[in-house]
C-alpha cells in the first residue's frame, strides 16, 4: 500500500523550524508564513512529534527544533543539493511501498528529469533478480531519481555503472569511508554490501524515454538481520557511529548530477577510467561469475566503455559480461 507524499505545509514547518533553530517561533507567525491555521500549525508538530521529531514548546510559547532531525525532508534536502536539475523536484514518502514502482508511475505520466522520490520506510522494497530489499523505518536512504538521457538504451548499463561511481564517491565525501564497488553496481564496505541499485527503463528501439535508478543505501542501521549479516552491513555498523541520512543523500544527489554530466560530455570512457579507479573488481580479481544459466570462475579483466565487463576463464577463453552477477574467491 503507497500513502501519499509528504505535505508540502509540513516540509514548509520543517524548513522554518530548521533555519531558525536557535529561536522560539512563535505560532501566529508559524501559521502566517505557511497559510494556515494556528491550531493545524499545533496538528503538524504533533503530527513531526510523533515521527520522532524533537520539538520544544507549546502553542502558547512557540516552537523550537531541539536538533536537526534525520529525516530525509525534500527542504532539509534541497539547502544542500546545489543547482542541478537532479533533485529540483524531492517527493518524500514516510512510507511507500516501492520508490522505484513510485517513480516509474511519475515517469509515465511526464515527471522531469532530475525528479527524485525519497521514503523513510518501504513496505515491497525491490531488488535485482527479483528479490526484495530490506527497507528498514528510517534507517536507509531508499531514493529513485527519474533521468532522461538523450542516449539510445545501449547507453543504460553505463549509467547504472555510473550511479554506483556517485554512491561510492557520496559515501567518501560525506563519512570519509572508502567503498569498493563490485561490477555491476553494488557498493560494498569491508567485503559487504552497503548499497544496491536497480535501474528500470522505459524505451523504445532506439531511444530511452525514462530511465529509473534505484538506490538503496544501509546508513544507521545498528545491526543487519541474521539472514543478511553474512553479506551485507550498514555504514554503521562499520564505524560504530551515526551518520546523517540527509548529508549522505544530499552529496549523492550532487554527485549523481556530477557523474551524469561527465558521461553526457565526455561518454562511457571517461565513466569506465573513474569505475575502473574505484573497483577492486575491475581488474585481476578471482570471481564466480553467475549467470542466468549457471556459474563458472574467472579473473577479471577490465571494464569498458559500454559497461561491459572482460573476464578470462582459467582455459585461457575471455568472456564479455553484459548482465549477470560476481562473487569474489578468496
Ligand atoms: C539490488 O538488488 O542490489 C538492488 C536494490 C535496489 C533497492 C532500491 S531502494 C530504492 C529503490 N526502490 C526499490 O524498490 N528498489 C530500489
Amino acid at each position: 500500500m503507497a500513502t501519499g507524499s509528504t505535505d508540502r505545509k509540513i516540509d514548509r514547518l520543517l524548513q522554518l523550524l530548521a533555519q531558525n533553530a536557535t529561536f522560539v517561533l512563535p505560532g501566529p507567525k508559524i501559521a502566517s508564513e505557511i497559510g494556515v491555521t494556528r491550531s493545524t500549525v499545533w496538528q503538524y508538530i504533533e503530527k513531526l512529534r510523533s515521527l520522532g521529531v524533537e520539538i520544544k514548546g507549546h502553542q502558547s510559547s512557540g516552537y523550537q527544533l531541539q536538533k536537526l532531525p534525520d529525516i530525509l525532508a525534500p527542504s532539509l534536502i534541497k539547502m544542500d543539493v546545489g543547482e542541478g536539475k537532479i533533485g529540483h523536484r524531492i517527493l518524500h514518502y514516510f512510507r511507500t511501498d516501492s520508490t522505484n514502482r513510485v517513480a516509474m508511475a511519475l515517469a509515465t505520466k511526464g515527471a522531469e528529469h532530475g525528479t527524485v522520490v525519497v521514503a523513510e520506510e518501504q513496505t515491497a522494497g525491490r531488488g535485482r533478480l527479483g528479490r526484495v530489499w530490506y527497507s528498514e523505518k528510517s534507517s536507509g536512504i531508499y531514493v529513485s531519481v527519474i533521468l532522461r538521457p538523450p542516449l539510445a538504451p545501449s547507453a543504460a548499463p553505463m549509467l547504472t555503472l555510473m550511479a554506483g561511481l556517485a554512491v561510492h564517491v557520496a559515501i567518501r565525501s560525506a563519512t570519509g569511508i572508502v567503498s569498493d564497488i563490485r561490477w555491476p553496481n553494488d557498493v560494498l564496505v569491508g567485503g559487504k554490501k552497503v548499497c544496491g541499485i536497480l535501474t528500470e527503463m522505459n524505451a523504445e528501439l532506439d531511444r530511452l524515454h525514462a530511465v529509473v535508478l534505484g538506490i538503496g543505501i544501509n546508513v544507521n542501521h545498528r545491526e543487519m538481520p541474521e539472514e543478511l549479516k553474512s553479506i551485507a552491513t550498514s555504514l554503521r555498523v562499520e564505524t560504530g557511529k551515526p551518520i546523517s541520512r540527509a548529508l549522505v543523500l544530499a552529496t549523492l544527489l550532487k554527485e549523481l548530477e556530477r557523474h551524469y554530466q561527465l558521461f553526457l560530455r565526455e561518454g562511457g570512457q571517461a565513466v569506465a577510467a573513474k569505475w575502473s579507479a574505484a573497483s577492486s573488481f575491475a581488474q585481476g580479481k578471482t570471481v564466480r561469475v553467475l549467470t542466468g544459466t549457471g556459474e563458472y570462475q574467472a579473473v577479471t579483466a577490465g571494464l569498458d566503455p559500454r559497461g561491459t565487463l572482460r573476464v578470462r576463464r582459467s582455459d585461457g577463453r575471455e568472456e564479455l559480461l553484459i548482465a549477470g552477477e560476481i562473487v569474489e574467491v578468496k
